[in-house]
């Protein structure tokens, strides 16, 4: 059995993190830490969770498991995954502290110095479908953002095909759990119930600088990348509408046989049959990234949806460590 213990298991994606792993056959969850919960249950915090013991991050025995998960703010999640990797655990950080190779690309958008730049050269950006090889051997796996994960996933194959000719624009919205469980007054009932609204439009999002990061993985020049997220009135799942210009000679049949070719052998990301759209209630409470394909003119409008929590997160997270432990990828995640 995978010994994993759980940093930070009272927000939303270590709640998320728990029933999975709860229901994992090869998983046994050692640990769940809480600052603000030690002493109580989980399942007291969230009556759909197992009833884990939740103890303060001193107390947890870093050291005696052979996976963590850091479900923690940037900021915090770093110097964790360090104490961490010198115990010789082996780290899934949910948080961003290791998405952006370019500790000055990371100053500049979380507003502080890295708090542990040295690591990060080594670690893994963990969009598995594309870090497999890595992922087998990784200390470190920053798992992807939820945005970028649905809008990397669906422009994986324009990008590897040159097939961009122009700015990309993703149009994308979000359930509100993605703010995490702390309130606030742009996330509260009453702002959001009823409501449907856009925020950090065009090229001021966090989430940017990590998909043109992305992007460049598959085209040293990428095209241009404008994205406006928008906060949904529902708790869960992120659908990105994507506009795409398409270079010349690009018709629906070869694009929908690029996306067939590209993703067949995935276990985790389905291209919806023609005439389809991707909607939250093809992906959320999966671990599955939807994409579905409108060609309008010379522009391919991709429609992917996720769950924030399972592919944006806690999913993914345990499809990592899967492939890091040479586990059938699936195991967990499916029924
Ligand atoms: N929500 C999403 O859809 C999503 C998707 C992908 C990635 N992420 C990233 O995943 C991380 C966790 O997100 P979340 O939505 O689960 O956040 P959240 O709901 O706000 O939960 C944060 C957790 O961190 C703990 N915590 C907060 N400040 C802490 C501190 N100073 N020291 C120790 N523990 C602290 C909290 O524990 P106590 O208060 O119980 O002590 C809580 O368990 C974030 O970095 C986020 O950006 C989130």
């Amino acid at each position: 059995m995978i010994r994993a213990g759980i940093i930070g298991a009272t927000g939303y994606t270590g709640f998320e993190l728990a029933r999975i792993l709860g229901r994992h056959p090869a998983v046994t969850v050692q640990f769940a830490t809480s600052q603000s919960q030690a002493g109580r249950l989980l399942s007291d915090v969230y009556p759909a969770a197992p009833p884990l013991r939740l103890v303060a991050q001193e107390e947890a025995a870093l050291g005696e498991v052979d996976v963590l998960f850091l479900c923690l703010p940037h900021g915090v999640a770093a110097p964790v995954a360090e104490t961490a990797l010198a115990a010789g655990v082996r780290v899934v950080d949910l948080s961003a502290d290791f998405r952006l190779k370019d500790p000055a690309v990371y100053a500049a958008w979380y507003g502080q110095e890295h708090p542990a730049p040295h690591l990060l050269a080594g670690a893994v950006y963990g969009l598995t479908e594309v870090a497999r090889p890595a992922l087998r051997t990784a200390r470190l796996v920053a798992n992807p953002g939820c945005y970028p994960t649905s809008v990397l996933l669906a422009l994986r194959p324009l990008l590897e095909a040159g097939a961009v000719g122009g700015t990309i624009i993703a149009d994308s919205k979000s359930g509100v759990s993605g703010a995490g469980r702390a309130p606030r007054q742009d996330t509260h009932f009453v702002e959001v119930a009823n409501n449907f609204s856009p925020y950090k439009i065009g090229r001021v999002h966090r989430h940017l600088p990590e998909m043109e990061q992305g992007l460049r993985c598959w085209q040293a020049d990428p095209p241009p990348l404008i994205f406006s997220p928008h906060l949904l009135p529902v708790p869960r799942g992120i659908l990105s509408t994507i506009y795409v210009p398409l270079n010349n000679g690009w018709s629906e049949g070869a694009l929908r046989a690029l996306y067939q070719e590209t993703y067949a052998d995935e276990p985790f990301v389905k291209v919806l049959p023609a005439g389809t759209l991707a909607t939250l209630a093809h992906a959320n409470h999966t671990n599955l990234c939807v994409i579905a394909l409108t060609l309008a003119g010379d522009m391919l409008i991709l429609t992917s949806a996720i769950d924030n929590l399972v592919k944006g997160a806690a999913g993914q997270a345990v499809q990592n460590m899967n492939v890091m432990f040479r586990l059938e990828e699936v195991r967990g995640l499916v029924e």
